[in-house]
């Protein structure tokens, strides 16, 4: 048997090659490991989000939100449009910092590579671009999952095993920790709290799945609303979006969001959902009322992270969807529809501010021309009362 080190191989040698993952096993120190088959955990950097209790008191604050960011050659180069996104977010970052809104952590909604279970799409197109926002950033990173990066296979499937391993040893040290109050062991699924707002982040590849369902539901029943003004839920597949992965499709997986998260969510009042998979910025908003009185959901798709740009396909039926939440009396308003060009569509990122009990957004496009969806490229997500 061959042996590196302290450590013997036999363990992973059922893997393929270009699969070895980083395990506890595999974290022992091996100096002599080749390093080309194992998915190095992502450095943190020196900063990193403080313990709930810290931030209590923060009411004003903002964070960046973006997602998909595969590229062409994931595996063999950096990813080259995704670099020019964190060039634009390092910018944002600082130019922010001194001002009463600097950037505290960064949300990613899934579709960070090609192929979740290729360790060098990690290592060599992903990794590299991520440690410079948690290195020069100095920015915490938070990673869902997208069906690039588990699959859309079901929860047991061997292939999905296996690029689920891939992503859970790429997001360790960012994500919170397995066996922490914050994180559902084995899924890429997990919360965390800062200042006023809460973020709830699900693997939606497998969003029928009872366990995580009622995971998530038990975070949003658990936390302190006095304290979380606002709570977001970051997921893959958008509840209703206007490109290839929505109009006249809807896919299993947006099915039972709108059949299981959704009305999850609005018993919650939770804020916003942040999505991708669509390759483009979309903004929908739904207005309902309840017993506890009138609420704003706003729902961002932003798949702007890199990944080949999609286009505008045509609207979602909502009939049925909304036949469902009918006593609410649902009002769903397609704020910003995608372009039909991909010249319309730039890469983008989001820069979510928080003021209090009040969100505003700019949409910031790395494409030749400024990119303002909403005629300029900041809103204020508030229905104020006339
Ligand atoms: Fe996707």
């Amino acid at each position: 048997m061959r042996t590196f080190g302290l450590v013997s191989l036999a363990p992973l040698a059922f893997l393929p090659m270009g699969v070895w993952l980083a395990s506890p096993l595999a974290q022992q120190p091996v100096a002599q490991v080749p390093p080309i088959n194992v998915v190095h955990p992502i450095d943190p950097g020196s900063v990193v989000l403080p313990a709930e209790d810290l931030t209590v008191g923060v009411t004003r604050f903002s964070f960046i939100a973006y997602g998909d960011t595969r590229g062409q050659a994931d595996g063999r180069e950096l990813q080259r449009d995704h670099g020019r996104i964190v060039d634009a977010m390092i910018e944002a970052i600082r130019s922010r910092a001194s001002t009463p809104f600097p950037v505290r952590f960064i949300v990613h909604s899934g579709d960070a590579v090609t192929s979740g279970a290729a360790v060098e799409q990690w290592n060599v197109s992903f990794t590299p671009l991520i440690e410079r926002l948690t290195r020069e950033g100095q920015v915490p990173y938070f990673v869902a999952a997208g069906n690039h990066d588990t699959t859309a296979r079901p929860l047991g499937d061997p292939l999905r095993q296996l690029a689920l391993r891939a992503t859970l040893a790429a997001t360790s040290r960012l994500n919170p920790a397995e066996g922490s109050p914050r994180r559902l062991d084995g899924y890429p699924t997990f919360a965390f709290g800062y200042g006023n707002a809460f973020v709830v982040a699900l693997d939606s590849n497998v969003a029928a799945d009872p366990l995580q369902l009622a995971w998530v539901a038990g975070q949003l029943e658990s936390i302190d609303r006095a304290r979380y003004r606002h709570v977001i839920a970051v997921f893959h597949h958008p509840p209703f979006s206007s490109g290839p992965h929505g109009g006249p499709i809807v896919e299993p997986q947006t099915e039972a969001i709108r059949r299981l998260y959704l009305p999850l969510f609005r018993r919650h009042h939770v804020r916003m959902t942040i999505t991708g998979h669509d390759h483009f910025y979309e903004h929908w908003t739904e207005r309902y009322a309840d017993g506890a009185g009138e609420h704003r959901f706003d729902h961002l798709v932003t798949g702007g992270g890199g990944a080949p740009i999609y286009t505008y396909r045509g609207e979602p039926d909502l009939t049925d969807y909304l036949a469902t939440a009918k006593p609410l009396n649902l009002e769903p308003e397609h704020v910003v529809r995608p372009g039909r060009t991909e010249a319309d569509n730039p890469h983008h990122f989001v820069v979510i501010q928080v003021d209090g009990d009040e969100l505003s957004l700019e949409v910031i496009g790395i494409g030749p021309n400024p990119y303002q969806p909403y005629g300029t490229a900041r809103v204020d997500l508030v229905d104020r009362k006339s």
